[in-house]
């Protein structure tokens, strides 16, 4: 029951055919009511009308009747007729229902006008001064035919909800679709235009949706331009610096504008070969590679740095066929980070493999700061760093998560992440395995 109204609640669908469905039955019921009110409104006069019309009859064929005229008029109205008195009995037809039983069914208190409907048969009695009549008016034929009408109606009406039903959901396609666009463009594809069905109110609300994130897509690309533009520009001017600080004598300041310096040609490597990634002369260049080997030289290069690493339990070689220098970096980025995100007291951090028949996922655990779980889906963004003032110290401007993942993406693989604040982080790199039989071919 609550999930049927639970499923109401989210529907705009179900609830439009809610409303339609109710509104006919409403309809439905007071146009009923309407009927039934008329028709007992007009019983009364019909009675006096139906009495006044008999003893016309009853005049033309004469009391006790004249069998021949009667017989007549019975089939020239569909009308039955019996008469009994003391000394003369007869009917028009012997099935026709006799005085005992029509009394039997029914009690009135004016015994000369009886009137009773049955099953589509009006019936009259009328007291004479010699005799009794029996007049049956046969009203079955069309009451047949109002049988079949309400039949008909009925399938008039499933029809008509049926249309309604399908209707609706025409017309809410469109919903569907401004939906799945507006899931599309929060994952980040600006790209995807919303198909538009029809010019209504939703079609123009979804134009205006496509027209919003072409605009933003645009507004985007222009300041990744902007941002590699100047990128680029600084890169000879820091060359120069470099260049010059060479004639400066040693110092402490000195030292610390080179780590400066490092660091901005740092940033300015990871911008340029973010934006290479997506570029035709910036492809993958594939070899197969001893991913054992890879992680080994990286470890060498950060051993001296707290709070170490511990020996990972891995199979002697596992080779995949990737780009060395850029699975290098995501390997150096990632295990930097662990490393600077880590506490004084932090556990060195483990890398272990997952090698499985389609996939294979290398996993880096650290016990270090970790990250809350509202700035997880953020970390893959440029320039994205979770705590600003702790960031100062360990350098860097955000950009390592969002290359590892372009290169991770570019080898057909992906990058996740699990942390957990203060407990630790882990981060899976995972790559597909048909490039691995790529490198055996
Ligand atoms: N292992 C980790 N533990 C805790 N925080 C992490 C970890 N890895 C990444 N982060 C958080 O994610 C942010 C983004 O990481 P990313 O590697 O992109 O940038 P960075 O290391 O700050 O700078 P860069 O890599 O450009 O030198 C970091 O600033 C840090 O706050
Ligand atoms: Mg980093």
């Amino acid at each position: 029951m609550n999930k049927f109204v639970g499923k109401i609640k989210s529907s705009i669908f179900t609830k439009l055919l809610l409303v339609i469905i109710m509104t006919g039955i409403i309809v439905i019921a007071l146009i009923g009511g309407f009927l039934k009110y008329y028709t007992h409104k007009m019983k009364p006069p019909f009675q006096k009308n139906a009495i006044h019309y008999t003893n016309y009859i009853i005049r033309e064929i004469g009391t006790p009747p004249d069998t021949i005229k009667a017989l007549e008029i019975s089939q020239d109205l569909s009308l039955q007729i019996r008469f009994e008195s003391p000394d003369f009995k007869w009917t028009t037809n012997e099935k026709l229902i006799s005085f005992k039983n029509f009394d039997e069914k029914n009690s009135y208190e004016n015994e000369n006008i009886k009137i009773d409907f049955d099953e589509g048969v009006y019936y009259l009695t009328l007291q004479q001064d010699i005799g009794r009549y029996l007049f049956a008016f046969d009203f079955r034929e069309s009451a047949a035919s109002s049988e079949l009408l309400s039949v008909f109606l009925i399938f008039l009406l499933t029809l008509v909800f049926t249309a309604a039903y399908l209707l609706i959901k025409r017309i809410l396609k469109q919903i569907n679709l401004l939906n799945e666009g507006v899931k599309q463009v929060a994952g980040g594809n600006l790209k995807y235009q919303v198909a538009v069905t029809n010019p209504d109110e939703l079609g123009k609300l979804s134009e205006s949706f496509n027209s919003m994130t072409r605009r933003i897509g645009e507004m985007i690309r222009s300041k990744e331009r902007l941002l590699l533009d100047v990128s680029h520009e600084l890169r000879s001017p820091l060359t120069r610096i470099k260049v010059a600080l060479e004639f400066v004598e040693e110092s402490q300041s000195k030292e610390s504008v080179k780590e400066d310096i490092s660091d901005v040609e740092k940033m300015i490597t990871e911008i340029l070969e973010t934006e290479r990634l997506n570029s035709d002369h910036g492809k993958l260049i594939l070899t197969k590679t001893n991913v054992l080997e890879l992680i080994k030289e990286v470890c060498r290069d950060l051993q001296n740095k707290h709070p170490g690493i511990k020996p990972a339990s891995v199979p002697e070689s596992v080779f995949l066929n990737i780009d060395r220098d850029r699975i290098k970096t995501v390997l150096k980025n990632v295990l930097e980070n662990s490393l600077k995100y880590s506490k004084p007291e932090s556990l060195p951090m483990e890398i272990s493999i997952n090698d499985k028949e389609k996939s294979l996922v290398i996993i880096i655990k650290d016990n270090g700061f970790g990250i809350a779980e509202e700035e997880l889906p953020f970390i893959f963004e440029p320039f994205y760093r979770v705590d600003k003032s702790r960031s100062k110290e360990t350098g860097g401007y955000g950009l390592g998560m969002s290359l590892c993942k372009k290169i991770m993406e570019a080898h057909g693989g992906s990058i996740e992440i699990k942390s957990e604040l203060n407990a630790g982080t882990t981060v899976y790199l995972k790559f597909t395995r048909y490039i691995n039989y790529a490198a055996h071919s």
